[in-house]
């Protein structure tokens, strides 16, 4: 059996995500958001609120007894409000920092803690974006966060890789990381982006264009490419890609 943690299932790319696996009865998909859309037989549901740093700190992987594979997909996040910096809320700062890039570092700290000593292949997957490499006004937190979470995979992945060098002293196997990007994906985030202010989003125009072009991907789509990809992890190369390096 595979078990498969993903956070933000209640819509968009991470519903898709568990929808795509649950079509197989050889995956368990445990979700985690504040709301819950799906039910199926293999399906668990955790409500928690991610940008709530005490009871983040408080989730709990299980031990899977017959793991093939275990997966961390840390899918949720927000852009919060589209300003500037200076016109921004300091609790709503705080809030998204807590669930695009501490959420992320929490739960990976605990995968790796739990599944350690375990035999399956153990794989995390962070959702990032092109976000995290330029910057975009009216994004600060978002950009920040999102480059944060590609570092912290480039050194999780360093750790794991002279672990791997030490195996002789740890017959377990190691843990594999990537942030991956999904591009530009049709779900309720670019509609919140198309919400923004002209005066406070230089590039709002270009979004809006993005829809009505016909440009954003559908999130089952994008789906489907992250797992013909992680269905053969070696075929990435790099912890940090876009979904569009493998067209
Ligand atoms: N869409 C794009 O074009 C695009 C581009 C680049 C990167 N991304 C990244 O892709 C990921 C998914 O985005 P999306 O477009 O699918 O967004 P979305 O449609 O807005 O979905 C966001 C998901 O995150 C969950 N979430 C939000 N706040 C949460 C909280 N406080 N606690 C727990 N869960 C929370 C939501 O569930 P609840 O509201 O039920 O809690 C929802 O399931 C994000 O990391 C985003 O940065 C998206």
């Amino acid at each position: 059996m595979n078990y498969y943690y993903i956070t933000g299932t209640s819509r968009g790319i991470g519903k898709a995500f568990a929808d795509y696996l649950l079509d197989s009865p050889s995956n368990k998909v445990i979700g985690i958001s504040r709301q819950r859309s799906i039910e199926h037989p293999n399906y668990r549901h955790f409500y928690l609120d991610l940008s709530d740093s005490i009871a983040l700190a408080g989730f709990k992987f299980e031990l899977h007894a017959n793991a093939k594979k275990i997966y961390l997909i840390n899918n949720a996040g927000t852009l919060g409000f589209i300003r500037p910096v200076g016109k921004l809320d300091a609790s709503v700062i705080i809030k998204n920092y807590t669930l695009n890039l501490i959420a992320p570092s929490v739960l990976t700290n605990a995968f790796i803690n739990c599944y350690d000593t375990v035999d399956a292949e153990k794989v995390i997957v962070n959702i990032s974006s092109g976000a995290g490499k330029v910057p975009v006004d009216g994004w600060a937190v978002y950009c920040a966060s999102k480059s944060g979470i590609d570092m912290f995979s480039r050194v999780v992945d360093v750790e794991q890789k002279i672990r791997a060098e030490h195996a002789s002293k740890s017959v377990h196997k190691s843990f594999k990381i990537f942030s991956i990007a999904p591009g530009v994906v049709d779900t309720e985030m670019q509609s919140e982006i198309r919400k923004a202010s002209k005066d406070d989003f230089s590039r709002l125009e270009n979004f809006i264009e993005y829809k009505v072009n016909n440009q954003l991907s559908d999130p089952a789509t994008v789906s489907r490419k992250y797992f013909d990809i992680l269905n053969n992890t070696d075929r990435i190369k790099d912890v940090l890609s876009s979904i569009k390096d493998y067209d």
